[in-house]
């Protein structure tokens, strides 16, 4: 029937049924960064040269976001590194490949995310899924979550406290999840930094490449 029975005799939204995990990712639309240009964003557009040379950190980002993309089982993987290098892109890239192969995945940034939880204080929610519970359930159990930008909220105790409550769980559950950041991981809460750099389970990556903005238009 799609819904179980919680301890408390609550009716809640089966976290394993394919269609409720849609219905999960589809309630947040809204906020999903996977709309505009990340919609043409691609490993095949991703380049792993600069200045007509291979550049193999780019070749290492590349080769990572796809292997996460194509067996993301159990995995984390972070990107952190100075902004316009292609962590969003690739971000994108896995969003785009899990999509057309039919796997639900949540794509947005650290900000819309408590955005989509802030909202939730403002309206009467009519579901389940437009609950704070609801929508903190589709964020600590998606079947892939891809955070953009982690770190750029405001650091609040409340956004620290949402950040450590989803990624403590993903991480509790080895739920596959990718993270792009701008900020050092030593540089988060301990809590959330000690689990981001487990190596049995994350791959983390710096990506050092220059801005690709910056790039004359003839290097692109
Ligand atoms: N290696 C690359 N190949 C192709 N486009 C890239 C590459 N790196 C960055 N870009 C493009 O440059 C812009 C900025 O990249 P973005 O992924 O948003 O950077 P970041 O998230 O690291 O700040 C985007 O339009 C992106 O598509
Ligand atoms: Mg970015």
């Amino acid at each position: 029937m799609r819904f179980l029975l919680d301890g408390a005799g609550k009716l809640v939204p089966c976290t394993h049924c394919a269609v409720v995990q849609k219905w999960q990712v589809r309630a947040l639309d809204s906020f999903s960064s996977r709309q505009g240009t990340a919609l043409t964003q691609t490993f095949f557009n991703f380049k792993t040269s600069f200045k007509g040379k291979a550049n193999d950190l780019l070749a290492t980002c590349l080769e990572a976001a796809e292997d996460f993309a194509h067996d993301p089982h159990e995995k984390w993987l972070i990107f952190w590194g100075d902004r316009g290098n292609g962590k969003s892109h690739l971000c994108a890239a896995v969003a785009n490949h899990l999509v057309s192969v039919g796997t639900p995945v949540l794509f947005l940034t650290m900000p819309d995310l408590l955005a989509a939880l802030k909202q939730t204080l403002d309206l009467q929610a009519n579901t389940e899924q437009e609950s704070y519970s609801g929508r903190m359930r589709s964020f600590k159990t998606a079947p892939v979550l891809i955070l953009d930008d982690l770190g750029a909220e405001s650091g609040s105790a409340w956004a620290d406290g949402v950040m450590f409550e989803i990624l403590d769980y993903r991480y509790r559950n080895r739920l596959p999840t990718m993270i792009a950041t701008n900020v050092a991981l030593d540089e988060f809460d301990p809590r959330v930094a000690s689990r981001m750099q487990d190596k049995a389970l994350a791959t983390v990556i710096k990506n050092s490449a220059p801005d690709f903005r910056k790039r004359a238009l003839s290097e692109r």
